[in-house]
């Protein structure tokens, strides 16, 4: 628990990256990674969700949330994955680099897709580095402690700030015997602990904890230095993500238990393209307003136009 985390920034920004307290309403300045030491030291909740394309960036924006992640869930959420193993790279920073140009404040986070960083350190490095450089990322983030202790380092080495992520690392829920709940026993319980202290010194400047007993979240928050982002892990850490296509209603897989619905978006969706396909097949879409016209004598130029063609 020595190591404080690496205040790095990629500075894809254009706005001033002075420090602010408080929400981030449209007009804030952007939020740092020295922004949610703060809070964390202030008690101030981080609300952090999840985007995906360039509208639920400008939504993030309005909203003035304060960290939004390109996670990986973009796999199931947006490109109709069974599971987030199979999203590529080349996938991800295309929705990165979407949301990256519908934001100014929250700070960008990107996911690293699995596979792309587990094998060497160059490996997660050259990955973290595509999402600087390519996405415009603030910072990214990889999952489990284990090897990615050492992998997160790297990166942190090489100038990227790196969020870290313990618990239920949807990437190997199958080693971890499926999409359950983590760290319920003791033993299993010391493990995640180990996971996240482990991250905090390799320099992570935050840690996601997801699914875990909220029993094992109050003993360990306070141990912690670096912000804790919790979903599914109760109310004593730093800060709550979502998924934003879970809390607006819109993914219609799976919920989770620690899933609120805000919004039943998708049904309003359903509802309008009904509607719109309905009119078009009654022809009461589109109306007059719809249209364009043309001047009657332009028309009936036309027209003298159209004859001479056809009869030459
Ligand atoms: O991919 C994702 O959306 C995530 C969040 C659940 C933290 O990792």
């Amino acid at each position: 628990m020595s190591a404080r985390p690496r205040i790095a920034a990629a500075g894809n920004r254009s706005k001033d990256s002075a420090s602010m307290s408080g929400a981030s309403p449209a007009g804030a300045r952007p939020v740092t990674l020295s922004t949610l030491v703060e809070r964390k030291a202030l008690g101030e909740p981080i609300a952090m969700i999840t985007a995906y394309d360039h509208p639920s960036a400008r939504v993030a924006e309005e909203a003035g949330v304060d960290v939004v992640l390109v996670g990986d869930s973009a796999a199931m959420t947006v490109l109709g994955y069974p599971s987030t193993v199979p999203v590529s790279v080349e996938e991800m920073l295309m929705l990165t680099a979407a949301v990256r140009r519908g934001l100014e404040t929250p700070l960008l986070v990107g996911d690293l897709p699995f596979g792309s960083y587990e094998v060497s350190d160059e490996q997660a490095v050259t990955t973290a580095q595509r999402f600087v450089k390519e996405a415009g990322c603030d910072a990214v983030k990889l999952e489990r402690g284990g090897s990615s202790v050492q992998r997160a380092a790297a990166i942190v080495a090489a100038g990227i700030p790196v969020m870290a992520h313990v618990g239920l690392t949807p990437q190997t829920a199958t080693a971890l015997g499926g999409y359950r709940s983590q760290g319920r026993t003791a033993e299993r319980a010391l493990e995640v602990a180990r996971d996240a202290i482990a991250l905090q010194g390799a320099g992570c400047f935050a840690i996601v904890f997801e699914a875990i007993p909220s029993e094992l979240t109050d003993l360990l928050v306070p141990r912690l230095e670096i912000p804790v982002i919790g979903i599914g892990a109760g109310p004593a850490t730093d800060g709550q993500v979502l998924v934003l296509h879970d809390l607006l209603g819109i993914y219609d897989g799976h919920a989770a238990r620690f899933v609120k619905r805000y919004a039943d978006v998708r049904d309003q969706m359903v509802g309008g393209v009904r509607a719109f396909a309905e009119e078009v097949r009654t022809r009461r879409y589109p109306a007059p307003e719809h249209g364009y016209e043309m001047a009657p004598d332009e028309r009936e130029r036309l027209r003298e136009l159209l004859d001479r063609t056809a009869s030459a």
